[in-house]
Parts: structure tokens; C-alpha cells; sequence
């Protein structure tokens, strides 16, 4: 079924809504996605906010906008629901550039170290790991395994952040970067800066190291919003995904929000292409056919499942 099947005259968002309640469906939406699917959900958040709610989820059916990890994760936690997905296509750079067999060869090489896995990789990479985190937990997630040999997969720059935070320089790390966050440039935010003297500077730990160092604030996407909303008077320059700007603009309107420029002064490296996919009719389209369908293989979930639940108790 494509968007091209949909009838015109449908009113979306009144048409969600309604399949909503028919399939006894939640809608989980992540800050990357467009503010029409933010706004029609029933929880917005970032990866570890949206893992506890589908942990949570009690419903027929999780109708999981964000990317396929994302939705992966929640089909992990939820074996007796339905997952659908706006568009199946909707991967990350992080999660595609760390192929489950590479990764297990990986960590055969490094044989007795344990294994972190940030929440941006494939159910057969968590199925690997002892323990995941996302953005917003892991120094926490790494202070667990204090004295033991420990691999971090698939984000060398967050590896890096947090390994400082923590005081680990010894991380064994699975080199994978963000096309995203990887796309800002720390020499055109140096110019920025001096533009807006006043602005702070709130930046993703997956930037790039030089990136990173310029930044006033380093958080996941909830962490930046709150920052963000802490000074509504004062200027903010985002290194991230710009969706988060509609979180920050509903509670603060009148705050400037200026966005971190990328390497290219033509590309639109404040949008995840992966994320973009997904859309308010795909959305109808996927509650409508519930389709598509995001499984896990069984032994692969339940292998998964274990890290997850660790995290998640942790955090
Ligand atoms: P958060 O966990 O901060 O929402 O990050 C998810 C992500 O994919 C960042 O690119
Ligand atoms: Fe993956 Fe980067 Fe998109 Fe986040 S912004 S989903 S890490 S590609």
C-alpha cells in the first residue's frame, strides 16, 4: 500500500485518531519526527523515554514512529502486541553501520571484555550485549562495569563523551559515527558563536569531538529540551536533529533558536534522513493495513530482552 493509495479528501489527523481507538493502538513518536506525528502522540520523547513507554504499553497495538530500532526495541519488550511502523525503510546510520556478524566476530577479538551497546543498534547486536544504554543514561550504564574490560558499540563519538565522563579511556570501541550529528562543523559553529556571543551552545553526544568542545551543554534530546526551556530569554544554537525544536517552542515560542551549521552550506544535516521518512500518511496507511510489521525472531528476543530490562531497571 502506498501514498498514493490514500484518498485525498481524508482528514488525517481526525482518521489516525479514529484507527487509533479502533485498533486499541498507542502512538509513540520520537522528537525527530515531524511536529503533525509529535502532535498526534501519545508519548514524545527520546530513545529511553519511548523504551519505557512501550515497556509500559498496554494496548493492541504500538504504532512506533521514530526509526527501526526504535520500534525493534518495543517488539522486544512487547512479544503479545503488534508493532507497526510508518515506513519500514527508516533505519540509522549508527544500527546499519554495525552488522550483527561483524560485531559478534568483533567481540570474539576482545574475547572476555564485556559489551555496552548504545540502544541505537540491531536486536541481533543487542542480543551480544550485556547491557544497553541510550544517550540520556550512559555514563551510568558504563559505571557499572567498573574494572572490567568493556566494549562500547556502534558510536565511537558518544564512546568518546562518555568514556571522559566517566573516567574510562580504555573503552574498546566499534568505530560507527551519526550522519547526522557527524554533518555539523566545528568550524563554521566557531564563527556562529562570535555572531551570538549571548547564545549557549547545547549539542548531541554524537557530534564530533570538535563539535563537542564548543558546546555549553551536552545531553540527549530530552536533556537539550530542558536545557533549552530552563532559558527562554537567552538565544540557544542546537547541534541536533531539529525536530526537537517544536518540543521547545510549544512550552517557550518567543525563544531563538538558531540551528549549529553543517559542513556543507546546502545540506539539511539538521534533518535524519531515516527519521524524515516517516509521515502523517504513512502513519494512517500503517494503522489502517497494520502493516508494516516489525518483528523479532524469538531466540533473537529473548537474548535481546536481557539487556534491555537491565538497562531499563538501572535507570
Ligand atoms: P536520544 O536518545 O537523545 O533521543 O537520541 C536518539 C538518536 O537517535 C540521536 O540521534
Ligand atoms: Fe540514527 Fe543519527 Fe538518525 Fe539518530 S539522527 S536515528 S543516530 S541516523
Amino acid at each position: 500500500m502506498t501514498d498514493s493509495d490514500l484518498d485525498l479528501a481524508v482528514d488525517l489527523d481526525e482518521a489516525i485518531l479514529e484507527l487509533k481507538r479502533e485498533r486499541n493502538a498507542i502512538l509513540l513518536a520520537h522528537y525527530y519526527q515531524e511536529d503533525e506525528i509529535q502532535d498526534l502522540a501519545d508519548v514524545v520523547g527520546d530513545s529511553l523515554a519511548l523504551a519505557r513507554a512501550a515497556q509500559r504499553a498496554d494496548c493492541d497495538v504500538i504504532a512506533f514512529c521514530g526509526v527501526h530500532f526504535m520500534a525493534e526495541t518495543a517488539a522486544v519488550l512487547n512479544p503479545d502486541r503488534t508493532v507497526v511502523v510508518p515506513d519500514l525503510a527508516a533505519g540509522c546510520s549508527l544500527a546499519d553501520g554495525c552488522p550483527a556478524d561483524e560485531f559478534g566476530a568483533f567481540v570474539e577479538r576482545h574475547h572476555g571484555a564485556r559489551v555496552l551497546s548504545y540502544i541505537n543498534c540491531s536486536a541481533e547486536v543487542k542480543a551480544l550485549s550485556d547491557l544497553i544504554c541510550t544517550s540520556s543514561n550512559a555514563v551510568a550504564m558504563v559505571e557499572q562495569f567498573k574494572g572490567e574490560r568493556l566494549i562500547f558499540a556502534p558510536d565511537r563519538h558518544l564512546a568518546r563523551w562518555v568514556g571522559a565522563q566517566a573516567g574510562r579511556d580504555d573503552l574498546i570501541v566499534w568505530p560507527g559515527a551519526c550522519v547526522v550529528h557527524e554533518q555539523f562543523s566545528a568550524k563554521r559553529l566557531a564563527k556562529l558563536k562570535v555572531q551570538h556571543p549571548e547564545a549557549d551552545v547545547l549539542a548531541h553526544p554524537e557530534c564530533d569531538q570538535a563539535v563537542l568542545e564548543q558546546a555549553d551543554f551536552i545531553a540527549s534530546t530530552t536533556g537539550i529540551i530542558q536545557r533549552a526551556l530552563e532559558h527562554p530569554e537567552r538565544p540557544s544554537i542546537v547541534a541536533t536533529e531539529e525536530g526537537v525544536f517544536h518540543a521547545i517552542r510549544q512550552k517557550a515560542p518567543g525563544k531563538v533558536l538558531i540551528q549549529a551549521p553543517g559542513i556543507d552550506e546546502s545540506c539539511s544535516c539538521n534533518h535524519c534522513p531515516y527519521m524524515r521518512l516517516n509521515t502523517l500518511e504513512k502513519l494512517y496507511l500503517c494503522l489502517r493495513d497494520l502493516a508494516p510489521i516489525v518483528t523479532v525472531p524469538e531466540p533473537i528476543r529473548v537474548r535481546a530482552l536481557r539487556p534491555i530490562e537491565r538497562m531499563l531497571e538501572l535507570s
